[in-house]
């Protein structure tokens, strides 16, 4: 079973570029709303909620995981629980599949990302291997934003900001390197278009999916199950749009001691 984790809704986007190409996978998909947003928190804060993200994906019988969450990537390989130390999962993050569609493009990449992801240098360490330059620049209030189901306008000026970033550093190519992103890419198409510039967006959701197609077991009956730590209608919202019409269904998970004892 494939498990696929983020802070709250971003995820959502990688898991419907999952679904396109692999309908038949079993999905449970993870989304701590109780927690979200993870971008303001320390390295060791986030490693400590994906114990508890992977404890439940493991109750749950997932074993494959997508992590698709940036702000996660650099916590993802060092979280400090037994579960970790055994093994029992294969992940796939976002950074490295990222790292291997732009790299090759030869082309000055502004990558744009929470708090968490910018200052943890994984990107910037990642791309630097392969010789390209990139331009770190963090977003710091929009993935909570989304999350939160804010307004255009609020969006807008976040938006803004961090696309005026991206053109004065010359950048061409902006990476949406928080999976919260490409649900305001129209956003980011009108701030670009308001500065005239006609810079590419890239969103990393396929490239991942790709990836996941590769290495998991893709052939099952199509489940869909949804777990959150907190109730949250902006979530059920988007659910309902991006995988209505399918069949699905949404929990708050129990508190996490009572998955400690199953695991
Ligand atoms: N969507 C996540 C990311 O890709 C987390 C955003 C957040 O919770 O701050 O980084």
């Amino acid at each position: 079973m494939i498990g696929i984790f983020d802070s709250g809704v971003g995820g959502l986007a990688v898991l419907q570029a999952i679904r396109k190409r692999a309908s038949k996978a079993d999905i449970v998909y993870f989304g701590d709303t109780a927690n979200a947003p993870y971008g303001p928190k320390s390295k060791s804060e986030i490693a400590d909620l994906i114990g508890m993200t992977l404890r439940y994906l493991h109750a749950a019988g997932c074993t494959q995981i997508v992590s698709a969450c940036n702000s996660a990537s650099v916590s993802v390989h060092a979280v400090p629980i037994d579960l970790l130390r055994l093994h029992v999962f294969d992940v796939i993050e976002m950074v490295e599949p990222t790292v291997a569609a732009l790299a090759p493009r030869k082309k000055k990449i502004a990558v744009l990302g929470t708090e968490a992801t910018i200052r943890s240098g994984i990107y910037q360490d990642a791309f630097q291997k392969g010789g390209t330059q990139i331009v770190p620049i963090a977003v710091p209030a929009l993935a909570g934003l989304i999350e939160s189901g804010a307004s255009q306008g609020e969006i807008k000026a976040a938006v803004r900001e961090a696309v005026e970033s991206a053109l004065k550093n010359s950048a061409e190519i902006i990476s949406l390197s928080c999976t919260h992103y490409p649900f305001v890419a129209d956003v980011f198409a009108e701030c670009l278009k308001d500065q005239r510039s006609t810079i590419e967006l890239f969103d990393p959701a396929d490239a991942v999916a790709q990836e996941v197609i590769k290495r998991f077991s893709i052939e099952g009956t199509g489940k869909l199950q949804f777990l959150i730590s907190k109730e949250s209608s902006v979530f059920s919202s988007y659910v309902a749009e991006l995988f209505g019409g399918t069949d699905y269904s949404i929990e708050v998970a129990p508190p996490v001691y009572h998955v400690l004892k199953t695991v």
